[in-house]
């Protein structure tokens, strides 16, 4: 088989990625503003598929693969991958909400994790730990370095606190599809895999766990959990590769990343 390339996006490109990761932070925004005692997570995600199909854009997610939703809603242990259902969030939740939209003929790819009324300190913790190592993670995100080193520094910041990151889920290009190459490990040693170059869009994604890194997929073939049912949490932007840094393009208008 070919070995797939990296592609560079043109500044027309560019445009039409940002018009896309705009509406995917707007759908992200929705779907944590959402998130309280008593909501049920098949709600936020129709809520999702609202907002996203009434600006003119497709779930990326619904389809995919035969996935059901438009949104992925992890509660605690659930990593990732949680179809939307009847369960009503409960208070000292920790919901991750994952959303794609495709508009233009590009993707956006976000994801956060929102805490569910008062929860614990330690739940709290896991969730700001999480959030920092991708900014941790993508200060190495700019022109001449290499993919690893994004990993290698989230993989640092996280193992810190004593947590640990998933090693069966990673990061991805984005572009025309939701997956392209490369892919962006969260973990490992710096100064591997292919060299940054502006016009890369990638998806990067810490999926960490409070305890062991293994994972499991239930029987719906969807739903990963931590093995160990320690909690979890996950934070996802796609961001454009520059000579000078990283430009978040899952970002709202005013500037909302969560
Ligand atoms: N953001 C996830 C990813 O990067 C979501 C894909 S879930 C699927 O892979 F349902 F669309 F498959
Ligand atoms: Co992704």
């Amino acid at each position: 088989m070919a070995l797939e390339m990296i592609s560079l996006k043109s500044p027309r490109e560019i445009e039409a990625m940002r018009r896309a990761g705009r509406l995917t932070a707007q759908a992200r925004a929705l779907a944590g503003s959402m998130v309280r005692p008593g909501v049920t997570t098949h709600e936020i995600d129709r809520a999702v598929r609202r907002f996203i199909e009434s600006h003119g854009a497709k779930p990326s997610f619904l389809g995919y693969g035969g996935y059901p939703a438009s949104a992925c809603i992890s509660v605690n242990e659930v990593v990732i991958h949680g179809i939307p259902g009847p369960r009503k969030l409960k208070e000292g939740d920790i919901v991750s909400v994952d959303v794609g939209a495709f508009i233009g003929g590009f993707h956006g790819d976000c994801a956060a994790t929102y805490l569910c009324g008062e929860v614990s300190p330690e739940a709290k913790h896991l969730v700001e730990v999480t959030q920092q190592s991708f900014w941790e993670g993508i200060r190495y995100a700019r022109g001449g370095g290499r993919v690893s080193d994004i990993g290698h520094a989230v993989q640092e910041y996280v193992e810190s606190f004593g947590y640990s990151v998933v090693r069966d889920f990673v990061g991805h290009g984005v572009g025309t599809r939701m997956h392209e190459p490369p892919e962006v490990r969260n973990f490992g040693p710096a100064g591997h895999g292919p060299r940054l170059q502006p016009g890369m869009t990638i998806a990067v994604e810490p999926m960490v766990c409070a305890g062991d890194w293994h994972v499991q997929v239930l029987p719906d073939k969807w739903t990963t959990v931590s093995q160990d049912g320690s909690l979890t949490a996950h934070y996802e932007n796609t961001i454009l590769i520059t000579e000078d840094g990283p430009e978040i393009l899952t970002v709202t208008e005013d500037g909302t990343y969560v």
